[in-house]
């Protein structure tokens, strides 16, 4: 399984040493992940290299112009067809008004056969003859607005590429995400055994795999009831969370009263 990604920015030098260092890289030296990044300055026109201008009815800031856009993608259609796995497109457009990400979308783009191609706007917006002829999925990493594309275009493949098998040390740390059942992960404690006062509960170095596996379960519905309860709303659970889970807010509430 191979994440085929195209990345056509202004910016070249911002993305490329992320993709260039751990995981990213890593994934890519294993054959997991293969990346392309396209300098958008080289589908410009005439001699000024010139990718934006100024809004058609005024107003502040700067437009990305369409032209180099559609010139890139179309330069990436004809070099990869249309056809096999990994060679046609599936065209991104990060941006704050898509569609939200969420690790749903992430394992998504982990499963795709095309080839993910994210255009990176800039400035204050892109001429909106982009999305007109090339109809590209928008997508947003959250209700906030970035400078650019880059960013989030980098957010997406790196939630993407650490659910590729072989990508992760551990196969199962993947599985037992945070959000990979829609829960927060369980507090986690490496050496020593005591830091500063604090102690690793006692539970964690009993050696007893069944107790430790209800411990981590209840403290991921604990930290998950205290800090995003709409996401217990949204999902059913086992027998078994249900009784934990009454647990947790017996405690919780008994916690608030003292
Ligand atoms: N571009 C600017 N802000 C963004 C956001 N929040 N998500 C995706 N792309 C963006």
């Amino acid at each position: 399984m191979t994440l085929h990604c195209d990345i056509i920015t202004l910016f070249p030098d911002l993305v490329q040493p992320v993709l260039g260092q751990s995981m990213l890289k890593r994934a890519q030296e294993k054959g997991l992940l293969e990346t392309r990044v396209h300098n958008l300055r080289d589908y410009t026109e005439g001699r000024h290299l010139v990718a934006d201008d100024t809004p058609y009815g005024g107003g502040a800031g700067m437009v990305m112009k369409a032209e180099p856009v559609f010139r890139a993608v179309e330069a990436l259609r004809r070099q990869y067809g249309e056809s096999e796995a990994g060679t046609s497109l599936r065209l991104l457009l990060p941006s704050p008004q898509g569609r939200p990400f969420t690790q749903r979308l992430a394992e998504e783009f982990r499963d795709e056969r095309r080839r993910l191609v994210f255009v990176c706007g800039h400035y204050e917006g892109i001429d909106e003859r982009v999305r007109l002829g090339l109809a590209p999925e928008e997508i947003s990493i959250g209700d906030y607005v970035l400078t650019g594309g880059e960013l989030p275009a980098l957010v997406m493949i790196d939630a993407a590429v650490r659910l590729i098998p072989g990508v992760l040390g551990d196969p199962e740390s993947a599985e037992r995400d945070s959000f990979a059942e829609s829960l927060l992960d369980y507090p986690h404690y490496t050496r020593p055994a005591e830091l500063r006062g604090l102690a690793v509960p006692e539970v964690l170095l009993s050696g007893n795999h069944e107790a430790i596996r209800l411990w981590r379960r209840k403290e991921a519905l604990r930290s998950t009831y205290r800090k995003r309860p709409d996401l217990l709303r949204d999902r059913s659970l086992s027998d078994e969370d249900r009784r934990l889970l009454e647990v947790i807010v017996d405690e919780e509430a008994k916690e608030a009263s003292v």
